[in-house]
């Protein structure tokens, strides 16, 4: 087999094997990004072409570099209340309604990345509660899971460094909800922290163990997996919502032609998507 071939062979394997454990679609071209990814892993366990990693993450002894191989193709860009309107349409009309209805609001951040989507939402709900004094009090939490085990340990660790910061938070809410520490970057506070709990899930894998919950923020991933994919994982989120639940997707996101068990409900700006009942 010629080199070039057995490259594209390598990297075909290695895309089956990528699809399969975590959902992510790889394009036709990005050998250069798989490359230079898993470079710093195939030093370190000293495996020298994409079949040996393929070969080596799939023995079932070799759970931690299947975990880090994987961890290593995830794309994690976030930042603090990205796109704006999914948070003020939780102030301005999830919340009240939910504390209306005075039952305990849970909410999944699925796919959370380093923790500034439940986090952002967290300090929604903290200045909700300012403005309405007594409204969801201790009746509100949020699960954010991830696939990649070194998000979750940033994510608990809970510190950000400026370039982080800079990112989509007013100096309001940094004077707010953060303390300064010794290094320069910053920590949230305990009362965000405690509205959050962290936890590992691969969204291809079953929900039942994570309960029922009335709004599922899963934002800027699904972009990444197939069709088939895509409809199981909706599915899953009918029915892990509560009757009326709510869903968000990424701005550039959509349900079309994936599931009919939902409502589009268009605001203004953006939308959200209701469990049909
Ligand atoms: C681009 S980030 C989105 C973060 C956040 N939701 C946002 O919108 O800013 C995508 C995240 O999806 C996670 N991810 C990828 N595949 C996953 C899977 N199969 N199960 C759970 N999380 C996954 C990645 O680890 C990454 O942190």
């Amino acid at each position: 087999m010629s080199n070039k071939s057995l490259a594209e062979t390598e990297y075909t394997q290695f895309r089956l094997f990528l699809e399969q454990h975590s959902g992510i679609v790889l394009g036709d071209s990005k050998q250069y990004l798989v490359r230079s990814r898993l470079a710093p892993l195939m030093g370190l366990y000293n495996l020298p072409s994409l079949s040996e990693v393929v070969k080596h993450s799939m023995k079932p002894a070799e759970r931690q570099l299947r975990a880090s191989v994987i961890d290593a193709m995830t794309t994690n860009e976030t930042l603090w209340f990205r796109d704006k309107y999914p948070f003020d349409l939780l102030f301005n009309d999830l919340l009240p309604h939910y504390s209306k209805l005075g039952n305990p609001l849970k909410i999944w951040s699925a796919a959370c990345s380093s923790g500034q989507e439940p986090y952002s939402l967290a300090m929604t709900i903290l200045e909700y509660q300012q403005k309405k004094p007594g409204s969801l009090s201790g009746k509100a939490s949020i699960l954010a899971t991830d696939l990649s085990p070194s998000m979750l340990e940033r994510c608990k660790a809970a510190e950000y460094d400026n370039l982080a910061l800079g990112r989509g938070l007013s100096d309001e809410r940094k004077r707010q909800f953060f303390a300064a520490t010794a290094d320069g970057s910053m920590v949230i506070n305990d009362n965000v922290k405690r509205l959050v709990n962290f936890r590992a899930h691969n969204l291809l894998e079953s929900y039942t163990l994570l309960g029922k919950f009335d709004i599922i923020f899963c934002r800027n991933v699904l972009i990444y997996f197939a069709p088939e994919a895509k409809s199981k994982i909706l599915r899953q989120f009918a029915a892990a919502l509560n009757p009326k639940g709510v869903l968000f997707l990424g701005a550039s996101e959509s349900i079309a032609g994936l599931t009919d068990e939902f409502d589009m409900i268009r605001c203004n700006p953006g939308i959200y998507y209701q469990k049909k009942t």
